[in-house]
């Protein structure tokens, strides 16, 4: 065990501390727009290491290098299209990681083997300085256990990591609430790896195309899903099983009130809330604003991760924009498990 710091915002040397520790070969978890990263030198193979030991994440799962700017993409990329530039200066700093040819002087152990390397700047000014004071790119994955759902405000990074990490920098709940949007720009054809902050349509109004990677949509390809071993694609989970129930509101209570049983929790939209007085509901924000959906879906994941809690009914917006990346987290949560409340007797 060591001693975990609590670097609260309204500390005036909170960033230079945080960057000390970073620049020391420390794990500093510090907070995003988007999601809690635990950070670490990304030039430095050693600090990248302890982040994999801290999280118990695979050595392949490659991590991203949260950079100050645009102009530092070419310290550590290479063959950078100007599409990569059109992204930045439309969606940086911002929900937004691009994937890119990785210069020699990124470490294999950071890039997960892979020759390239994906880059983002955050959208949080304490972030931004951190990485600046730091004066080396932050690598961070979302600061959670792997596997289980991210972190997205300190307690959460706490709960995960007390005692295992140097420090947590407090900078409040995080404004999104999902991870940000990862496209890879290193085919002829940008690919999109990842939904997240930045919707399709608006990665699409700047690059004029995008291929969605299978490994987004995989629930539309059922053979894969009934021969896939369901952990394989569960991911941002709590420990029970979870369910989601698509369809009208009025279907859908229906079908989630026949088979409801004592134990079961219903996450669902506030608006929904009356309908399931006596089944245990848990809303995680407004269907009507989905930006509140995306900043309450991780926290409400963990409040449901609890061992006296059995089954979950989930309810998942529709849409594109961020309702898109909520639909993504729900399924993998629920690792692709839907019922279609409307064909249901
Ligand atoms: O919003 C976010 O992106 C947060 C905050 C902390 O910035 N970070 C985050 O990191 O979500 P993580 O490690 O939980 O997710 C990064 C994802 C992983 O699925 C990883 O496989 C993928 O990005 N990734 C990283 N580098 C890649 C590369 N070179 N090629 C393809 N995928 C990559
Ligand atoms: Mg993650």
């Amino acid at each position: 065990m060591i001693h975990t710091r609590y670097l609260p915002a309204d500390r005036p040397d909170t960033a230079a501390i945080a960057a000390d520790i970073i620049k020391n070969g420390g794990l500093v978890a510090i907070p995003t727009e988007t999601v809690y990263g635990l950070g670490a030198n990304g030039l430095d193979e050693a600090a990248v290491a302890k982040i994999f030991e801290a999280k118990g994440r695979p050595q392949d799962n490659p991590l991203i290098l949260h950079i100050c700017g645009p102009e530092q993409i070419e310290l550590f990329c290479h063959h950078i299209p100007q599409r990569a530039y059109d992204l930045a200066e439309a969606f940086w700093p911002g929900p937004l990681t691009m994937v890119l040819p990785a210069k020699e002087r990124v470490p294999r152990r950071t890039t997960g083997g892979l020759d390239t390397v994906a880059v983002r700047c955050p959208d949080h000014a304490l972030a931004r300085q951190i990485i600046r004071l730091a004066g080396v790119p932050i690598a961070a994955p979302s600061a959670n256990i792997s596997g289980k759902p991210s972190t997205t405000t300190a307690r959460h990074v706490l709960q995960d990591h007390d005692g295992k990490i140097d420090a947590v920098v407090d900078g409040g709940p995080c404004r999104v609430g999902v991870e940000s949007t990862i496209v890879d720009l290193t085919e002829e054809r940008p690919r999109l790896l990842r939904p997240g902050g930045i919707g399709p349509e608006e990665l699409i109004a700047v690059l004029g195309d995008l291929v969605v990677d299978r490994a987004v949509t995989g629930e539309l390809d059922p053979a894969q899903v009934v021969k896939a071993p369901g952990m394989k694609y569960r991911h941002y989970a709590p420990q029970e099983p979870v369910v989601i129930v698509s369809g009208s509101r009025e279907k859908a209570a229906a079908y989630i009130r026949r088979h409801f049983q004592p134990g079961d929790r219903v996450l669902c939209f506030e608006e929904e809330l009356p309908l399931y007085r006596d089944c245990a509901p848990l809303s995680y924000g407004r269907e009507a604003d989905v930006n509140t959906l995306s900043a309450g879906l991780f926290a409400a994941l963990r409040e449901l991760d609890d061992p006296t809690v059995s089954q979950v009914y989930a309810r998942c917006p529709t849409g594109g924009g961020v309702a898109y990346a909520v639909q993504n987290r729900l399924k993998k949560a629920a690792a692709f498990h839907i019922i279609d409340a409307e064909e249901e007797p």
